[in-house]
């Protein structure tokens, strides 16, 4: 039962009064902070699928419309207008900057993106073999092993430097990483390239000859950043959150977001849906493939499709979809089979009653990897891309969480099923 400003709970012979909080958009929350206190109760969401666990006021996503806006202003707007580095500065700080602005963060990110020479070290304990994003989460976390200077959670200054430094040195270390795995030599950054060129020509360029970055593909990797740069209280940001809400230092934090996001379900899914359409490989298999995804035995699901908040077409998918055929195009890729599959796949589920009962649609995941692959990324630098891009949406998160005077270390409660309390018994007599 629920009037404007509260909503009454009744269990028993008691009655609980709980406020209901008016949000900018969106549904109301009811606030049950006092309920255990109150009525010596806890609330049971597996998955967190109703409840809001912190307030935010960087990115609102509305799941029926299929509307993803950062700090108010729609993704399609900034994908087709702004650039990566604005948007992390909107992220960050809240409003659009101003030219001098702009110029200045550029400057200091582009000043920060070397990383310690010894880290260069540190890669070589890692096997040649190793999964990318497995040294990604080594490397990250060893940044709090470097940089000591801006580990003071409570200084805001290093707060500042340590997110300055994880958004400049993220695509270093990724590109590093993917160096490493080919056995070639690292690529130091370049500073008169912008921040997407940069990191084409750290992964692409090899010291003994020229790499010219082609503007086109720096603009398609700019705009794949721009639209993976945050999703509000996704997995891997909420587990930023959970473990920077310990005290932990922000390279920690990060590090612990980018194990999150490996996961299959979340950041992993892009690597999976390409080699899921790979191994489709033509259009007249999707028939008996769309047949195993809907069927639960079968353990398989379409990869890049469905999501939890959005229930309709994913707004980064479709704005994916268009530069998948812009950047084919231009790489001289034309009737590209995996293209094809994708499109007719997503033809078929569509119309299929299933994906349509369970409102399934493509996400962010669906056309992504196809562009990268075109791009010349290995399925393995997928997810480590998708890191690199969300590290602003990640620190944006945490700085705003520390920066909240209310803030309490994350601690969830349980609904306990294991046996009572019961008495030792001695080996011999079990
Ligand atoms: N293929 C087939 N069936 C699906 C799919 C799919 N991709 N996604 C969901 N379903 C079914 C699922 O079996 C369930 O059916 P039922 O109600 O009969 O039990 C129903 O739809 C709801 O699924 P759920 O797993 O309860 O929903 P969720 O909100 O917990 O999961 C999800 C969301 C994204 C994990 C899921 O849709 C999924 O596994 N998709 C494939 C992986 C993927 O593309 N992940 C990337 C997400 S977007 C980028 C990111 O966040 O990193």
């Amino acid at each position: 039962m629920a009037d404007t400003k509260n909503a009454t709970l009744t269990f028993g012979d008691k009655s609980l009064n709980l406020p209901i909080l008016k949000p900018t958009l969106g549904p109301d929350v009811v606030d049950i902070r006092k309920l255990y206190a109150d009525g010596d109760l806890f609330t049971f969401d597996p998955g967190f699928t109703s409840t809001a666990a912190c307030e935010s006021s960087i990115t609102y996503i509305d799941g029926d419309k299929g509307e993803l806006l950062y700090r108010g202003y729609p993704i399609e707007q900034l994908a087709n207008k702004s650039s990566y580095l604005e948007v992390c500065y909107l992220l960050l700080y809240g409003d659009l900057p101003n030219a001098a602005q702009l110029e200045d963060f550029n400057n200091r990110v582009t000043r920060h993106t070397m990383v310690h020479e010894q880290l260069h070290y540190f890669f070589r304990g890692f096997r040649r073999d190793s999964h990318p994003m497995a040294t990604m989460v080594g490397v990250v976390g060893a940044m709090s092993a470097f940089y000591h200077d801006s580990l003071d959670i409570n200084d805001p200054w290093q707060r500042e430097v340590a997110a300055i430094r994880l958004i400049a040195k993220l695509p270093t270390i990724a590109a590093m990483a993917y160096k490493y795995s080919l056995g070639q030599p690292f690529v130091y950054p370049k500073n008169s390239l912008d921040y997407a060129s940069n990191f084409l020509h750290m992964c692409f360029a090899v010291p003994c000859e020229e790499y010219v970055v082609q503007p086109a593909l720096s603009k398609a990797m700019d705009r794949i950043m721009m639209l993976h740069a945050d999703h509000e209280q996704n997995a891997s940001t909420s587990t930023v959150r959970l473990a920077g809400s310990s005290g932990a230092n922000p390279f920690a934090c990060i590090a612990a977001g980018i194990a999150c996001l490996w996961g299959p379900a979340h950041g992993g899914a892009n690597q999976a849906a390409l080699e899921q359409l790979r191994e489709i490989g033509s259009v007249d298999r999707i028939p008996e493939f769309i047949r195993q995804a809907k069927d639960k035995s079968s353990g398989i699901r379409l990869m890049g499709f469905g999501h939890r908040v959005y229930k309709n077409y994913d707004p980064r998918a479709k704005v994916m979809k268009e530069s998948a055929d812009e950047v084919l195009d231009l790489m001289g890729i034309h009737n590209n089979p995996t293209l094809q599959v994708a499109k007719e796949l997503e033809r078929i589920a569509l119309e299929d009653e299933y994906f349509v009962a369970k409102k399934l649609y493509p996400n962010v995941d669906f056309y992504s990897g196809i562009i990268l692959e075109a791009m010349g990324f290995p399925t393995s630098m997928f997810t480590p891309i998708f890191a690199i891009s969300r590290a602003v949406g990640w620190i944006a998160q945490w700085k705003e969480m520390i920066a909240d005077p209310t803030l309490k270390i994350g601690r969830p409660r349980q609904l306990y099923i294991g046996p009572a309390q019961r008495d030792y018994v001695e080996i011999k007599g079990r």
